[in-house]
């Protein structure tokens, strides 16, 4: 479904964020983006949301190519991709409900459709009880599974998260990640942006690993660290 060849990315004051990136992601697979700060990470997530274009390679996604993506196809390309930030994003002057249907009106949908995908989705967070929550009346770790379910609103074919649990301390983060997990094996996709150790040894999905833009590991179940350890007792065992 993803499949990045040879990509690198030049930013403008010519630093080089990523280089020769190859990379093949399945459908409904859960990956693990780690590496140290300016690895490249978030980059990575914005070639694939196409907030960022390539400068070298290509990146293909269900077919499209995303270099030659024509602009028009662009707000059409987003709308089936989930984004997760960090600092969780909701609008403040919104209740729960109106910050996941505001998601959905703006892509056009209709009031029978958001009637039935709000709740949906809240359902989907374990949110549905507090539709009438302003953010600053939840947790963190409330108003991430908010900010996830207005991420699944269009029912995206991919779900990006950027350090989803950069705010939240280490129950909740466990919380939050086993909800991407949860939504992973409903059948989308997720890619995770973390420096959370823990959350990436409790789960042991595929983990890429980046150092200076480049991809340096790509194991399945994999843990934050590579597994030299590991691979030396499996080699012993031999
Ligand atoms: N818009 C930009 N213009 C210029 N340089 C950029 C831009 N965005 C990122 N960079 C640089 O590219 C490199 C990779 O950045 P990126 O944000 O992808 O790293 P990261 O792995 O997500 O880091 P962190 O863990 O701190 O979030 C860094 O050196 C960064 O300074
Ligand atoms: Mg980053």
């Amino acid at each position: 479904m993803i499949e990045l060849r040879g990509v690198g990315v030049t930013y403008s004051n010519a630093w080089r964020a990523l280089s020769n990136v190859q990379l093949k992601i399945d459908k409904g697979e859960f990956v693990f983006v780690v590496g140290s700060t300016g690895a490249g990470k978030s980059t990575l997530l914005k070639l694939l949301s196409r907030e960022e274009v390539s400068t070298d390679g290509t990146i293909t996604v269900n077919g499209q190519d995303l270099k030659h993506l024509p602009l028009r196809d662009l707000p059409a390309y987003r709308r089936k991709i989930g984004i997760v930030f960090q600092d969780f994003g909701l609008l403040p002057n919104k209740t729960v409900y109106e910050n996941v249907a505001f998601a959905l009106q703006v892509t056009g949908a209709t009031r029978q459709t958001i009637r039935r995908q709000v709740p949906h989705v809240l359902d989907l967070v374990a949110m549905s009880h507090r539709p009438d929550a302003f953010p600053n009346q939840l947790s963190g770790g409330e108003q991430q599974r908010v900010a996830i379910a207005r991420a699944l609103a269009n029912e995206p074919f991919l779900l990006l998260a950027d350090e989803p649990t950069g705010n939240l301390d280490p129950e909740t983060s466990l919380g939050i990640i086993q909800l991407l997990n949860h939504i992973n094996v409903r059948g989308t996709t997720v890619i995770v942006a973390t420096h959370d150790h823990a959350v990436v040894d409790f789960l042991q999905r595929r983990v890429i690993a980046f150092e200076q833009g480049g991809l340096v590991r790509d194991e399945l179940a994999g843990s934050y660290r590579a597994t030299e350890t590991q691979t030396e007792t499996q080699e012993e065992r031999a």
